[in-house]
């Protein structure tokens, strides 16, 4: 038989398929449990707006039909909401669909791709489908570090990504910092700005990098429907640039790429204020809860512009996950990021951040 190594595209021979939270189904079969609480992937505890849910019972009989393959209604309202054109947006199938657009549109073989090393794996992913070169810096103080990302830029550069907050360690990088970089970069280079987790940031120098797309630099954002609006089995989520790139970039979204449940759920979760300030007050009182508690037990965390923790337990992080595990609690060992002794955990409810509390502290000690 051929081996199929032949046949494929050089770029994705070095690739490892992603490895996503346990889900709770699985470790509920596989351990006995009837209870497990999943704070391992960054969704919304609080549950999914409830606007949404009632639109999408509505949509359901309409099944049959294909949805309206450019998210239009919902262009709509996003446009308005943030006051700028709808051919300033395109929707996709959850932000990760949109991070691909965005590699299958710009990245020619040999590009080079910047970004930092500990971060969303979704840019390396598409970078190396793509035949691009993909460079990485290092953190500083778990933050994306944008003097080193500039000085690692050069005449080949086609893109950087910025995941801010990045994931996994929660912290954002700020508007001098972004305003020192875009003003270093040559205006050619394509920077994304991840906000997938926008919402939840309090820090007042959080940047406003919609005033580049503004401005006409080569700026795309990327936001989704998975965190704040509760959405993320629906899987929408959109980008934010100057027409001419969302041009490009629709040459290479397939079809159909939102279903019609994703677009009107979406839709109606835009209009629930109240169930935002609830993910927002359950998020920064769950947050508050959780540094106490590591506080008292001495345990080190990166204080967190988003809606989960990153943890360094200073010892093996993997027994510590499965122990975990065992005790009906799925977080995030961090061996994948190159941080074995650290977790990321998604802050939950009171509930589900108690009994995280209870097995960490059964566990240690
Ligand atoms: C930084 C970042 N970007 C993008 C995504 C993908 O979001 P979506 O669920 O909209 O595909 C995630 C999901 O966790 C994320 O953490």
């Amino acid at each position: 038989m051929i081996d199929a190594k032949n046949l494929t595209r050089r770029g994705i021979l070095d690739l490892k398929p992603y490895i996503p939270g346990k889900p709770i189904e699985e470790v509920q079969r596989e351990l006995g449990l009837t209870e497990v609480v999943k704070l391992a992937s960054n969704e919304t505890s609080v549950g999914p707006s409830p606007l949404a849910l009632e639109a999408i019972r509505k949509e359901l009989g309409n099944s049959n039909l294909y949805p309206e393959g450019s998210s239009r209604l919902l262009r709509e309202k996003l446009a308005e909401k943030l006051s700028i054109g709808e051919d300033f947006i395109i929707v996709g199938n959850g932000a990760d669909n949109v991070i691909d657009l965005t590699g299958m549109a710009f990245i020619n073989d040999g590009d080079e791709i910047v970004t930092s090393e500990i971060t969303f794996p979704a840019y390396e992913t598409i970078t190396r489908i793509m035949g691009g070169k993909y460079i990485t810096c290092k953190l500083k103080d778990f933050t994306f570090d944008l003097e080193a990302i500039a000085e690692k830029v050069s005449s080949k550069t086609k893109m950087i990504y910025l995941c801010n907050p990045n994931n996994p360690t929660g912290t954002i990088v700020k508007r001098d910092a972004v305003e020192k970089l875009m003003d270093k970069i040559p205006e050619n280079v394509i920077v994304v700005f991840d906000e997938a987790y926008y919402d939840y940031v309090e820090d007042e120098e959080y940047p406003n990098s919609l005033s580049y797309v503004l401005e006409g630099r080569n700026v795309i954002i990327l936001r989704t429907f998975s965190k704040i609006a509760g959405i993320a089995g629906l899987r929408v989520g959109y980008g934010i640039a100057r027409p001419e790139l969302i041009g490009y970039l629709s040459r290479v979204i397939s079809p159909f790429p939102t279903n019609r449940l994703a677009q009107v759920g979406a839709l109606a979760s835009l209009d629930d204020s109240e169930h935002y300030e609830k993910v927002l007050k359950s998020n920064r009182e769950g947050k508050q809860y959780l540094y106490r508690e590591l506080n008292k037990l001495n345990i080190f965390y990166v204080p967190t512009e988003t809606n989960f923790i990153f943890i360094d337990l200073k010892e093996d992080s993997q027994s510590f996950y499965e122990k975990c595990l065992q005790r009906g609690v799925i977080i995030r060992p961090g061996k994948t990021w190159g941080y074995p002794n650290c977790i990321r955990l998604t802050i939950g409810t009171q509930y589900e951040n108690e009994k995280f509390v209870h097995a960490l502290k059964e566990i240690i000690t």
